[in-house]
């Protein structure tokens, strides 16, 4: 089985082809610097770039994976969440090669397609579910911050999510305060490796609420405050470092401790993590440490898997096709907020 994914939601241009459960090609157009200048990502740039680079990164995937067009069996694109007319761009150009090439067309929900980024493994990466286990799924990214209980493959529950900014969105707002170029995160990563976490304590949101939500924009205004209050440090680089190491040892400290509290709670063995805040290498090393203290097994997305690709969309379609689910109609709309 040979299925080419598009991935537009956002502001990352992806094309996979995934043939037999391997990844064959998985690019990636990013116009993470088009948008810096802006300090986030500007919808209808992103449109418009989506437009210009769909074909040439279509063309590169299709050339590096060796597939001739006819021996695509599926196309499959995000159908939503995402910006509207990002997601448009993709999901109208897979209809149109599905209709072009008569096969099936898969549109996909594009946190449904995150949870199986931890199960692309081994190089070269290939979909691999034989270790599959009921698991508790953290996705965090500049979009999104939620918490999965996964069940069994397509099967999912929503346990929390973010009430308010979501974790890569904290990063890049209060590094945005620190004076830090979009997207902060991670810069602000490179930064905390020679900070100190303990410098100063900045609030853990919903921390200690029962329940598996979290809260950003608290931390963000704190930091704000901090500034206001304390002038003096920004242009010192040990008081930047600092800073940046307390801000982000409060954002792992919360995301590090609800998931394992869910994974504990509700009895499941393991853990996964993707999005682009999974590249984090001190959520990554803080999730590793807390799990073995726990007893749990923890499967990290790699980190070209963590940020927004194609090749989870094409691995999600494929599972989607293997359990008999119906393809989506080619004439099927765009989901901009598919909850
Ligand atoms: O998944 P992603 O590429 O795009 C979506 O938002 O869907 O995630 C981008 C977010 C940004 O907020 C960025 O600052 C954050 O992920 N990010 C990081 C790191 N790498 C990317 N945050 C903290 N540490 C990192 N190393
Ligand atoms: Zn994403």
């Amino acid at each position: 089985m040979t299925v080419l994914a598009i991935e537009t939601s956002c502001d990352e241009t992806g094309v996979a082809l995934m043939v037999n459960g391997i990844v064959r090609a998985n690019a990636v157009a990013s116009q993470v610097r088009l948008h810096a200048e802006y300090g986030g990502v500007v919808p209808e740039l992103a449109a418009r770039e989506h437009l210009r680079n769909l074909l040439p990164v279509a063309r590169s995937a299709i050339q590096t994976a060796g597939v001739a067009p006819e021996q695509i069996d599926l196309v499959a694109a995000t159908r939503g969440p995402g910006l509207p007319t990002a997601l448009l761009i993709g999901l109208k150009a897979a209809q149109a090669m599905a209709f072009a090439l008569e096969r099936p067309f898969y549109g996909v929900h594009h946190h449904e397609a995150h949870l199986y980024s931890p199960w692309l493994a081994d190089e070269p990466a290939r979909l691999d579910l034989n270790r599959f286990e009921p698991h508790v799924s953290l996705i965090v990214s500049g979009g999104h911050t939620l918490l999965v209980h996964v069940e069994a493959p397509l099967r999912h529950r929503l346990l929390g999510s973010t009430l308010d900014d979501a974790a890569g969105e904290c990063f890049d707002k209060t590094g945005k305060l620190l004076g830090l170029p979009y997207p902060a995160g991670p810069v602000i990563d490179r930064m905390a490796e020679h900070g100190n976490p303990r410098a100063h304590h900045f609030p853990r949101p919903l921390l200690e609420e029962p329940n598996d939500d979290f809260s950003f924009s608290g931390l963000k205004t704190a930091v704000r405050y901090f500034l206001r209050d304390n002038p003096g440090l920004i242009g010192d680089e040990t008081a930047l470092r600092n800073l940046c190491a307390s801000v982000q040892a409060a954002i792992v400290e919360v995301l590090v401790a609800k998931t394992v509290r869910a994974a504990c709670r509700l009895g499941v063995r393991l853990v996964t993590a993707s999005g682009g805040v999974a590249c984090n290498r001190a959520l990554r090393k803080a999730l590793q440490e807390a799990c073995a203290a726990h007893d749990l097994k923890l499967r990290l997305a790699t980190p070209a898997f963590c940020t927004d690709n194609a090749a989870m969309v094409a691995a999600l379609a494929l599972l989607q096709a293997q359990h008999g689910l119906p393809p989506t109609g080619p004439d099927a709309e765009i989901r901009p907020d598919w909850s």
